[in-house]
């Protein structure tokens, strides 16, 4: 059958793709070590589970409000007011199914065909695939390692043409882990501001930094910044939730509509018994949040540290998110048990064969030079996948 549509370019996510295939291998019997996921390795907290339950034995099993129930609005109308000191009213949220739906509905309202978005690299996979899909055009911002990945109001400049819509900021940053501090993003704000470009930031790692680090928003700039962001948000990562699959938009309230009205026709509302489970989620006791950022510090200083005294390796130190990127092309060119390596899927793909570990390819995030290794985790997974690793790089030939 012939494949017309637009939406049949989309490639496989290759995060989804390599844990299920290092999924696949330790359901054969493999000992397979897995790097590769993007979600915490914590259980949902109990109270959360209990908000759901409870909400499920009262009946809550129904269609609800499309855009989500008013109690989940509220309770993101003060989540935003609380952690973040912006104000929002009901009217400029909306709830959707993680928010990788968030995205996808925001692009598909926003951009014309040929609109372009502004996206620094390395970025999530899942932009250029959504914004291409809903008829945009992703163009590709580099930033480099010394710079800690953060984008350069310089760098953006040089890529605003008339047709330019969007950036997208990612903060902290999936895959590299960087963080925007203040005064970065109130740079790059001056560049939006003056040129009108709005802005899609996606929070969803808000709440895992590090080292006394504080996440700022590109909406906190001013007022003016505020109307002009469209805040992604959702729980999956916060509050290890990612299957509940709960994600949020709060900014113009003809975008948050039209928005309402994309879902109210295709996905209808996120899973009713869910969303109360998120009112408890952001309601609630936050401490599991910051046990959970304690236990990701230490794995994360451990795995960086390690990384980098690996011959030819280096690493910068993630201040957020629970990926460390290190960069290995020092050993594109080089044989693993003969087998040649030219690139971070290669690198990757005789890794998992010969040693049994799976971790991301840099490559699809546009940083073939990187691999990345999620530290969501156990730490005695992560000391004996780190062993494999130094063996296979000493294997090198
Ligand atoms: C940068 C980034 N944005 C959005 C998402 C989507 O999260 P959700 O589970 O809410 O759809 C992810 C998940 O991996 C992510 O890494």
């Amino acid at each position: 059958m012939e494949l017309r549509g637009r939406a049949a370019q989309i490639a496989d996510s290759p995060t989804l793709a390599i844990t299920a295939k290092a999924k696949a291998l330790k359901a054969a019997g493999e000992d397979v070590l897995g790097l590769s996921a993007g979600e915490p390795d914590f259980d949902t907290p109990d109270f959360i589970k209990e908000a759901a339950i409870a909400a499920l034995r009262k009946g809550q099993t129904k269609y609800s409000a499309a855009a989500g129930i008013p109690e989940l609005k509220k309770a993101i109308v003060r989540k935003f007011n609380r952690d973040n000191g912006l104000n929002y009213t009901e009217k400029q949220i909306v709830v959707s199914s993680g928010a990788k739906h968030t995205l996808y509905n925001l692009f598909r309202v926003l951009l014309g065909e040929g609109d372009e978005v502004i996206v620094p690299a390395p970025f999530w996979v899942s932009y250029p695939e959504q914004i291409d899909s809903a008829g945009g055009k992703t163009v590709v911002v580099e930033t480099s390692q010394k710079d800690g990945f953060v984008l350069r109001p310089e760098a953006l400049k040089a890529k605003i043409t008339p047709r330019t819509r969007f950036l997208v900021l990612n903060s902290p940053s999936n895959p590299t882990g960087g963080i925007y501090a203040k005064a970065d993003i109130k740079a790059l704000a001056e560049v939006c501001l003056r040129q009108g470009i709005g802005v899609i930031s996606d929070e969803i790692y808000e709440k895992l930094v590090y080292e006394g680090h504080t996440h700022y928003s590109i909406a906190q700039v001013s007022p003016e910044m505020q109307a002009q962001t469209l805040l992604v948000n959702g729980l999956s990562k916060a509050y290890s939730m990612t299957g509940w699959r709960l994600g949020y938009l709060a900014g113009d309230e003809k975008v948050v509509d039209a928005v309402s009205r994309l879902q109210s026709q295709s996905t209808s509302n996120p899973v009713t018994f869910v969303q109360y489970g998120a009112v408890a989620a952001l309601d609630g006791d936050q401490a599991f949040v910051s046990k959970m950022c304690a236990e990701f510090d230490g794995r994360r200083k451990y795995m960086v540290q390690r990384l980098n005294a690996m011959r030819g390796v280096s690493c910068p130190m993630p201040l957020g998110a629970f990926y460390a990127f290190p960069n290995v092309s020092s050993y594109y060119g080089k044989s693993f048990k003969g087998v040649k390596v030219s690139g971070s899927f290669q690198f990757c793909g005789a890794l998992l064969e010969q040693e049994k570990v799976a971790i991301v390819p840099g490559q699809p995030f546009h940083a073939d030079g990187h691999v990345r290794l999620s530290y969501a985790t156990s730490m005695d997974e992560i000391r004996n996948a780190l062993d494999r690793i130094e063996r296979f790089l000493a294997s090198a030939k």
